[in-house]
């Protein structure tokens, strides 16, 4: 049996953990939950969000499912998501986003990946207040972690047999930072010659993702515009209930939703599960359990086609217990 980390977060995260909990339990998953708290109530006994321990259950176990933690804005701790990307040195932050059946959107042919470099750029946070009434960022891009995150997304784009890669910049105005990120996805373009190449500026990328998302593919990104980016194709594709995603380096990888804490529903049994489950169904896949992912996936998608039990994000009113149950039914059928 697999020990897997699981850091069940602060806001929604415990709630959605629990869900995945009882699915996996369902569907007879063989694994066992090294479950890792960190967060908001972390710090009043720790004193700190991100406890050494929860690194090291990762170390150890390779792999971990992570719930969203709360980052207090513009003051208090630095994010524990940043750090713990840092820390594992999980440089590519992957992000799915793809149509589901019963889900109406818009647009019914996305399927795009963003891949989103994940340890530097304005994160690095590096900032001052240079006096009282400037204050200063510095966005940091090297071409060792932007030649590795072109090689990713390359890479990716191969073994999953995509057409097209992306370079998402602002090189016409960020002409140093965006402008070597550029420099290094094009020179890693050479060494794949069966994956086109293209480039589009980020605002041009926003502007014909809400006109014609049916043209992108995959996406490579520095870290801010791919935070943001990965938001907007969410939300083409469902929301943020919805969106799955994976932060991957060299020894260990993180699977996560894309979205936060969400603190206006927590404690109201109110949340989707979805994105978490999605996250933990691609953790299964990329330790080999094939076969449970798509026992869990196909219940997730019976219950999302179907359509009479859906969160409130979906435009249902049933609650996250609600929604739950009826998975777990549906992974019986
Ligand atoms: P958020 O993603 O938590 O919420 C945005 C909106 O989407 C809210 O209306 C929320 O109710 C809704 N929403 C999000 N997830 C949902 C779900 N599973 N089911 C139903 N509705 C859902 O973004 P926000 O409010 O900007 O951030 C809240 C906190 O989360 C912040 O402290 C932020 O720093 C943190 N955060 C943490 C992340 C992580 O742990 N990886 C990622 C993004 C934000």
């Amino acid at each position: 049996m697999r020990t897997i980390t699981l850091i069940n977060g602060d806001g929604i995260g415990p709630e959605i953990s629990n869900a995945v909990i009882q699915i996996a339990s369902a569907a007879n998953v063989n694994i066992n939950w090294e479950i890792q708290t960190a967060g908001s109530e972390v710090v009043e006994k720790e004193g700190t969000p991100l406890p050494s321990r929860v690194i090291d259950s990762v170390k150890k176990n390779k792999i971990a499912l992570k719930a969203p933690v709360t980052t207090p804005i513009g003051k208090g701790f630095r994010s524990v998501n940043v750090q713990l990307r840092k820390e594992l040195n999980l440089y590519a932050n992957l992000r799915p986003c793809k149509n589901f059946e019963g889900i109406k959107t818009p647009f019914s042919n996305v399927d795009i990946v963003v891949v989103r470099e994940n340890t530097e750029d304005l994160y690095a946070g590096i900032e001052r207040m240079a006096d009282e009434n400037t204050a200063e960022s510095i966005k940091i891009i090297t071409r060792e972690a932007s030649e590795k995150i072109a090689d990713f997304a390359f890479k990716y784009a191969v073994n999953n047999k995509r057409k097209t890669v992306w370079a998402v910049t602002k090189a016409n105005i960020c002409k140093f930072s965006d402008g070597l990120f550029l420099d290094c996805c094009r020179l890693i373009a050479q060494n794949y010659t069966n994956i086109e190449y293209k480039e589009i500026l980020v605002d041009n990328l926003c502007m014909q993702l809400v006109q014609n998302p049916e043209k992108f593919d995959v996406l490579v990104l520095p870290n801010l515009y791919g935070d943001i980016v990965s938001d907007l194709t969410a939300g083409l594709t469902g929301g943020l209930g919805l969106a799955r995603g994976a932060n991957i380096g060299d020894n260990y990888a993180v699977f996560e939703p894309v979205h936060g804490s969400a603190p206006d529903i927590a404690g109201k049994n109110k949340a989707n599960p979805s994105a978490l489950l999605l996250s933990f169904i691609e953790m299964l896949k990329y330790i080999g359990d094939y076969s449970s992912a798509e026992k869990i996936e196909n219940a997730l998608l019976k219950t999302l086609r179907e359509g009479k039990i859906l969160t409130c994000d979906l435009g249902g009113n049933a609650s996250t217990s609600d929604f739950t149950e009826e998975i777990i039914k549906n992974l019986k059928h």
